[in-house]
């Protein structure tokens, strides 16, 4: 009998003849561009000392004005399948996960694909936040572990400088841009993906949203005048729930998997603050140098926070294979996630 409320889904299901999938290559794009602290400082009525020591961050990446979402994943997209060892040609699926779209359609999947030549995939995006990410490898699990498609690449991609109000002082410092991509295939690992657990409270949806623009506020002048067309938040109760439901998601994922949380040799969190990641390590009973911590070079990067922190731990050699690696993250929705994994590159 299935057990799982519907808020709370747990994969893969039960049943015969699933395959085992992995990540067979990672890659990512930071821009140039460096903000600091310092020059915020200059922007809005803020410091150095409270945003270092409220959020960890010291500084954050910000895209040019000619580069969209689909610009920072397509450099991403080649790396990872640089690192992998395959040809565009041989993607089936393309999956963004992204809350900075290059457009409300087409879908900035299918702008991936033509940039960088997978013109066999089929292409979508998710939208599921800072969660997306994990809610992007999730759904290319299925696809892959039944045989439904051979090869996918899942990227975050987030320009949250375009949807950042540079007004704002409470939300203004804690984000930057950035993308990051993972091939994913059945290839010769002896586990891979061992679990994965995802959940969502579409009734706090309000704590963390950009409401303009869509079909419930269409842009016209006052949606401009009321300045709908930039992300709100309220940080202290999205704080809170990101706590929460980030340590239920990990403890859920890791039950699943028949594992605890000593044996897991690399928690790679969402990046979102400092404390929050600090809080997490306190529940979860897993010391800060067991997380891959990008947060003070980055911000938080919504969807691409995992899988750039991710793919830095596999280039500076930090994963290697074997390694048991959490993933989990929160995000607007509320959304959340969390995959166990082990690490398996082929050689
Ligand atoms: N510089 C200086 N002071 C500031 C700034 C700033 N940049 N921002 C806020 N303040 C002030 C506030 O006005 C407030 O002043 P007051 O006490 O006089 O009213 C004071 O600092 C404290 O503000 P809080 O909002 O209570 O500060 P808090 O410690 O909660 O930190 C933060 C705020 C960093 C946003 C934190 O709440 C947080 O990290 N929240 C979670 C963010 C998150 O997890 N997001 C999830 C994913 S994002 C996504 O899905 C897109």
């Amino acid at each position: 009998m299935n057990t799982d409320t519907p808020a709370r889904r747990s994969f893969p299901p039960a049943g015969p003849a699933l395959r085992t999938v992995s990540i067979v290559g990672t890659g990512a794009y930071l821009p140039e561009r460096i903000l600091t602290n310092q020059e915020l400082e200059q922007l809005v009525e803020t410091s150095d000392e409270w945003i270092t020591s409220r959020t960890g961050i010291r500084a954050r990446r910000i895209g040019r004005p000619d580069q969209a979402a689909s610009d920072l994943a397509a450099p991403a997209a080649r790396r990872a399948l640089e690192a992998a060892g395959v040809a565009p040609e041989q993607v089936d699926l393309i999956i963004v996960a992204s809350i900075t779209p290059d457009m409300i359609f087409p879908s900035t999947g299918c702008f991936v694909q033509h940039l960088i030549g997978a013109r066999n995939a089929f292409c979508m995006d998710v939208q599921a936040a800072c969660s997306g990410f994990l809610y992007g490898l999730s759904v290319a699990h299925q696809y892959l572990a039944t045989g439904a498609a051979d090869t996918a690449l899942v990227i975050g991609a987030e320009k949250l400088s375009s949807v950042v109000d540079w007004q704002d002082r409470q939300t203004c410092v804690l984000f930057g841009d950035g993308a990051g991509a993972a091939v994913l295939q059945p290839r010769g690992a002896p586990r891979g993906i061992l679990s994965s657990v995802l959940g969502a409270d579409g009734s706090l949806s309000n704590l963390l949203m950009l409401p303009g623009g869509g079909s419930r506020h269409p842009t016209s002048e006052q949606t401009l005048k009321d300045r709908l067309h930039y992300l709100k938040m309220t940080g202290r109760e999205v704080f809170k729930h990101a706590v929460t439901h980030m340590t239920q998601a990990a403890l859920d994922a890791l039950a699943k998997s028949g594992l605890t949380i000593d044996d897991v040799d690399w928690v790679v969190p969402h990046q979102a603050n400092r404390r929050i990641v600090e809080a997490i390590g306190d529940r979860l009973g897993a010391p800060l140098d067991k997380y891959v911590l990008t947060i003070e070079k980055y911000g938080n990067m919504s969807a691409a926070s995992v899988i750039v922190a991710l793919d830095e731990a596999a280039r500076d050699g930090r994963l290697k294979n074997g390694d048991i690696v959490l993933l989990v993250a929160f995000g607007g929705g509320f959304t959340w996630g969390a995959m166990v994994l082990e690490w398996y590159q082929p050689t």
